[in-house]
């Protein structure tokens, strides 16, 4: 039978222990990280979140039973102790915290034994992440991931201090809510009570907030849990955390003020890190043009030039045919990667596929000046003179050229940048590069569904100087749409909103609803904008993806206690999984089996 701590009570957790502690008597608890018995004497590592601790067993100081006691501990045995704080009898251990002392034990309780883990509870363990989820419990006692989950904790901290220095009041908004199907899936909860209707879980609290905005709270925020039912990334989970506000009587400025104090005081708190402010700004027209992403990682330059103008009277067929179809011919140039072996640049075209282009033509310019090119022959030495000049060639250098509608070239040389940078290690880990991309389009064309949809979301105001152009060239329309980009990753993002009733409607019919079905859907918004409604905006973090960029994780799955897979399930406790029938026929629910043509 274990023991119990009755009478004991922690004094201090392991690592907050140190040489002021000397002479004391102390009582700490926490799990065994290892145990070796030298005879006579037993060394054993105590581990609490907090850090490693050396106990030192001798049967003079804490008797027979209780040696015998520390004879069995194993790693993972939970124990407490009772002893004196000392100078280290050994060398001192500069790796630990705790490395000057130990502590010699009086008094020894087994509180838990524990069966040997499936892999070492270590940092920077190598166990294949499969592993590490199905125990996710014992994962989660690993130092690394203990410390990224306390950094996360305090920066909620921190975040809701400055909030609320700032007059934002914390207000939570439901999880059980109408569908209002717009951006990603949906989940959906079946209601027992109104068989065969659903409540959906919320994408984000973007409605509430605005009807809080309304309802005169003027500013909001909420570290708030989302649901998204969308393909997972490594930076995507189907439920993950906003840090999401809302502010009444602001415009695009005022909203990225707020955001950048918070911005900089949460960093430096969090990781001493000092943000320049402001923080610079790029409309998305350059970003696009200049790094072929909405989300550009400056920490590199390797940006996109547009040499269609270059290349317009050109022999070669694909550059030409794709200006003559509206496209447009863009470069990058890898700088000193003109030696790039073959393999090496087929590659970088399998990739550019993969991202989307028909291929990939390039130019290595020798060390002699002299080119190597998959589509010299179509062209004059005259026409490859000035295409070299544009792209700002020197003997030695990589041009990579796409051709194709703007939406593929800047999606195929943008991920290319990246990749290439990658290979090459062109940026310092260290850096940390911020980025607001402002002036969004408003729309953006669906093939799909063969209408335009909003590119943030319905409520997102156009730009004043672009509303003429709602009717007659939408796709043209700004929006006060504002993203906060850090290293490459979008980390937030938010807008104005609409608040008036005419625009709102006006938005609506481009994208299609008809007022039924706006009414349907959003009525209880557009009712509230009837009864005073302020000019409002905000903006809504990824905290997830936050703490991502701040530990230098590669995944958000590092940063969340209880992440989802790939497949959107938990590997821990088997969900999503089959109900009883009862539970299904409660909610008058049956299910159809599909056949393999189906699925
Ligand atoms: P948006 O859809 O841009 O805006 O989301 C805001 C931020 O949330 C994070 N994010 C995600 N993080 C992890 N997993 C996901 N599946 C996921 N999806 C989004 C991103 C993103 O920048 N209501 C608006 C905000 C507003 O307008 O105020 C909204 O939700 O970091
Ligand atoms: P082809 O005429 O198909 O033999 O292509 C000649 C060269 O142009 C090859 O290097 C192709 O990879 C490249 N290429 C083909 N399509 C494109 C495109 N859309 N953009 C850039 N290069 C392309």
């Amino acid at each position: 039978m274990a023991e119990t701590m009755k009478g004991l009570h922690r004094t201090h957790r392991c690592a907050e222990l140190g040489t002021a502690q000397i002479g004391q008597t102390v009582t700490v608890m926490g799990w065994v990280q290892k145990s070796r018995n030298k005879g006579g004497i037993i060394f054993v590592d105590l581990r609490d979140r907090s850090g490693i601790l050396q106990l030192i067993f001798e049967e003079a100081d804490c008797g027979r039973e209780n040696f015998a006691k520390a004879e069995k501990l194993r790693s993972e045995f939970v124990a407490a102790v009772v002893g004196k704080v000392e100078a280290r009898s050994g060398a001192v251990n500069e790796n630990l915290a705790t490395g000057a002392i130990e502590i010699r034990v009086s008094e020894v309780r087994i509180l838990s034994e524990a069966q040997t883990p499936p892999f070492p509870i270590e940092a920077g363990s190598k166990t294949k992440e499969e592993l590490r989820l199905k125990y996710r419990f014992l994962d989660l006692r690993r130092p690394d991931i203990q410390s990224k989950l306390m950094l996360r904790s305090q920066v909620a901290t921190k975040v809701r201090g400055v909030l609320a220095e700032e007059g934002f009041l914390e207000i939570e908004t439901p999880i059980l809510i109408k569908s209002t199907p717009e951006g990603a899936r949906d989940y959906l909860v079946p209601s027992r009570v109104h068989q065969g209707k659903f409540y959906a879980l919320p994408q984000s609290p973007q409605l509430f907030k605005q009807l809080l905005m309304c309802s005169g709270y003027d500013r909001y925020f909420q570290i708030a849990k989302c649901f998204r039912d969308e393909d997972l990334r490594a930076d995507r989970q189907p439920e993950f955390t906003q840090i999401d506000m809302e502010m009444s009587f602001v415009d695009v400025d005022d909203v990225i003020a707020v955001n950048e104090r918070l911005l900089q005081k949460v960093f430096r708190d969090a990781i001493g890190l000092d943000i320049e402010l402001p923080i610079p700004r790029m409309t998305w027209q350059e970003a696009m043009d200049r790094y072929g992403s909405d989300k550009p990682d400056t920490r590199f330059g390797m940006e996109l030039t547009d040499v269609s103008e270059v290349v317009k009277d050109c022999g070669f067929g694909v550059f030409t045919g794709a200006l003559e179809h509206g496209g447009s011919v863009r470069g990058i140039n890898a700088k000193g990667q003109g030696q790039m072996p073959r393999k090496k640049i087929d590659a970088l075209v399998e990739s550019a596929r993969g991202f989307g282009a028909k291929g990939l033509a390039y130019a290595a310019v020798q060390p002699d000046g002299s080119v190597k090119s998959s589509f010299a022959k179509f062209m004059t030495e005259e026409q490859m003179k000035a295409l070299l000049k544009a792209m700002d060639a020197q003997p030695g250098d990589l041009l990579l050229f796409a051709a194709d509608k703007n939406k593929v070239v800047w999606d195929v040389l943008g991920n290319l940048r990246l990749e290439i940078a990658r290979n090459l290690e062109l940026f310092d880990r260290n850096q940390f590069n911020f980025l607001w991309v402002t002036e969004f389009p408003l729309l953006e064309w669906s093939e799909e569904q063969a209408r335009f949809v909003a590119m943030h979301h319905p409520f997102t105001m156009p730009m004043e100087e672009d509303l003429d152009k709602l009717d007659s060239d939408p796709g043209a329309v700004r929006a006060k749409a504002y993203d906060i980009v850090l290293n490459g990753t979008e980390l937030g993002g938010g807008s104005v909103r609409i608040f008036q009733a005419d625009i709102q409607e006006k938005m609506f019919e481009v994208l299609g609803f008809t007022k039924e079905q706006a009414q349907e859907r959003f009525g209880f918004l557009l009712d509230a904008f009837k009864y005073g409604v302020p000019p409002h905006a905000g903006l809504a973090y990824g905290f997830d993806r936050l703490m991502m960029l701040m530990t230098g994780a590669d995944s958000i799955r590092e940063v969340i206690a209880f992440p989802k897979v790939k497949d959107a399930s938990d590997l821990m406790t088997n969900a999503p999984d089959v109900v009883d029938q009862v539970q299904l026929e409660e909610l008058g629910i049956g299910i159809t089996e599909k056949t393999d043509a189906e699925i």
